[in-house]
């Protein structure tokens, strides 16, 4: 048995501690916004907050996170309206196919909340590892910068 937080929910789960969390959310938990892309930590469409911090989840065990906090995507939307980086992704037309851009919003996210006004450099440097195939780079730094203002 482990039990962890979801979105400040706790849940006692009685599965395999080698499950991969991104099963555990999508599948146990129902939440489907976090995304099954590479599977080897290398894309971060999967990427969840531990504790606040950005974390792969697809290659995260349960037994790893057991007791802890998680975020989703869901858990940083409020019941009304968006965050403010949703609405700076919204403002700016970020997504293109958008299968990346949970993952980009948990990542900017968590940079904006440990910086909360970074620097182009800071941008590339917290966000290089959530690749985007439809290359909205550009516009997800600009609304990295719009969250920020
Ligand atoms: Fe987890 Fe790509 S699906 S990093």
């Amino acid at each position: 048995m482990f039990s962890l937080t979801v979105n400040g929910v706790s849940h006692t789960l009685d599965l395999d501690g080698d499950t991969p969390l991104l099963w555990v959310v999508r599948d146990m938990l129902g939440l489907k916004g976090s995304k099954f892309g590479c599977g080897a930590g290398q894309c971060g469409a999967c990427t969840m907050h531990l504790n606040g911090q950005p974390i792969r989840t697809c290659i995260t065990p349960l037994s790893a996170v057991a007791g802890q906090n998680i975020t989703t995507i869901e858990g940083i939307t409020p019941a009304h309206g968006l965050s403010p980086v949703q609405q700076a992704w919204e403002e700016l037309s970020v997504p293109q196919c958008g299968y990346c851009q949970s993952g980009q919003i948990m990542a900017a996210t968590a940079l904006l909340a440990s910086n909360p006004r970074p620097s182009d450099a800071d941008i590339d440097n917290a966000m290089s590892g959530n690749l985007c195939r439809c290359g909205t780079y550009p516009r997800i730094r600009k609304a990295i910068h719009r969250a920020a203002e």
